[in-house]
């Protein structure tokens, strides 16, 4: 290989479901734009999910953590499944991840793509920078008097000062590269002690940073995601209402089969990892029809946290060029296949 050739190890996480069917076509993808640009990756299968878990009782053993913490990035599919209960792998293996690598930022764009036929507004392009490793999250709480009348379950949400303001820093340094303007998204009418730590947060950073700061409560910005959506640019909110709101941003833009993600270490002091906003989609696994864009799109987020912007754009273009001459899924409306919206992403890739 050429010493100019730059080379990344990725681990490739397909995880559940849809999981793999969708991350299969987004490392052709990745693999084509770097055989066009110059670089490669070294993949490095990494077989956890529900399987794994039903095999051997395994969710995500220390070794194989140490193992993904010495690689340059992590590309994951969705993980969950209706074999498994509810949490042991969306906890125990994807939020773990999160935590144990200090993935502190969860990067949400939301766009409107040509040709895509959405419920937003067509103008509609803003970044939610959801924290990632706090708030109701974190896992604080728990069951006594189980089983009685008067069983108490509790969650509590953690918000530190070093916590919000790393997620804060971010979004108003992201900001300050856009429009200018971030805007937090909290209750701070009900939730008065994290919604106070978190104001005061941002109002020291964004004048720190130059930026203007708004506030929109979380009810209010659901209503204006819909109605006025041209007033976001950059939102940063808490773990649990970014999961949310960014569920309905995708389904302004077309869906959760189009929506991506990159859970950060802004530090780069260890890998970042990149999912699809959707998990594993159990009722459509199999059939060879599941959106492969929001992975597509994952993996080119991973390439401009690679410093490898301009090869990330050209993987952007290229899915727009595949929406605008609508060679889409079904739920975009269209007839085509998951292969077939590769093979035209990959025709569009230069
Ligand atoms: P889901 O995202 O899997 O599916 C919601 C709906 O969107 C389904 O109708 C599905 O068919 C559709 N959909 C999702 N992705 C699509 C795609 N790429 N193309 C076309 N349609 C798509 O959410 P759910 O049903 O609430 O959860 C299913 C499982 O996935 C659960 O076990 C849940 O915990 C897990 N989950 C995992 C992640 C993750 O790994 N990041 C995220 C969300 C949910
Ligand atoms: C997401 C998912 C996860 C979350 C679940 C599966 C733990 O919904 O990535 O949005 O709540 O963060
Ligand atoms: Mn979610």
């Amino acid at each position: 290989m050429p010493d100019n050739v730059r080379s990344y190890a990725v681990a490739h996480l397909a995880g559940d479901g849809i999981g793999p069917e969708v991350t299969a076509v987004a490392r052709d993808l990745v693999d084509l734009a770097g055989k066009q640009h110059g670089f490669t990756i070294d993949w490095r299968h990494c077989p956890l999910g529900s399987e794994h878990y039903l095999r051997t009782g395994e969710v995500l053993p220390d070794e194989v953590l140490d193992g993904l913490r010495k690689t340059d990035a992590i590309l994951l599919g969705a993980v969950g499944s209706p074999q498994v209960p509810p949490g042991v792998l969306e906890r125990g293996l994807l939020l773990r991840l999160r935590f144990d690598l200090d993935l502190y930022v969860n990067l949400r764009p939301a766009k409107q793509r040509p040709g895509v036929d959405a419920a937003g507004a067509d103008d509609l392009d803003f970044v939610v920078v959801r924290e990632n490793t706090e708030g109701l999250y974190a896992g604080a709480g728990g069951i006594v008097h189980r089983g009685t009348a008067f069983e108490t379950a509790t969650e509590e949400s953690l918000n530190t000062r070093a916590g919000v303001e790393r997620c804060v820093r971010y979004a108003a340094k992201l900001a300050a590269k856009r429009s200018g303007k971030l805007t937090l998204v909290h209750k701070t009418n009900v939730l008065t002690n994290a919604g106070s730590l978190w104001m005061r947060v941002a109002e020291e950073v964004a004048a720190d940073q130059g930026v203007s700061l708004d506030y929109t409560h979380v009810d209010a910005a659901c209503l204006y995601m819909v109605s006025d959506s041209g007033r976001f640019d950059v939102i940063v909110t808490d773990n649990l209402f970014g999961d949310i709101l960014t569920d309905l941003a995708a389904a302004l833009t077309g869906g959760l089969g189009l929506s991506a993600s990159g859970n950060l270490n802004p530090d780069k002091t260890g890998p970042s990892m990149f999912e699809p906003v959707h998990g594993s989609a159990p009722d459509i696994a199999g059939q060879g029809i599941a959106n492969p864009i929001g992975a597509i799109w994952s993996a080119a987020l991973m390439l401009g946290h690679l410093e490898l912007s301009a090869q990330a754009d050209s993987v952007v273009r290229a899915i727009e060029g595949a929406t605008a001459a609508r060679v889409v899924t079904p739920d975009l409306g269209g007839t085509a296949t998951t292969r077939q919206v590769t093979d035209a992403i990959l025709g569009h890739l230069s």
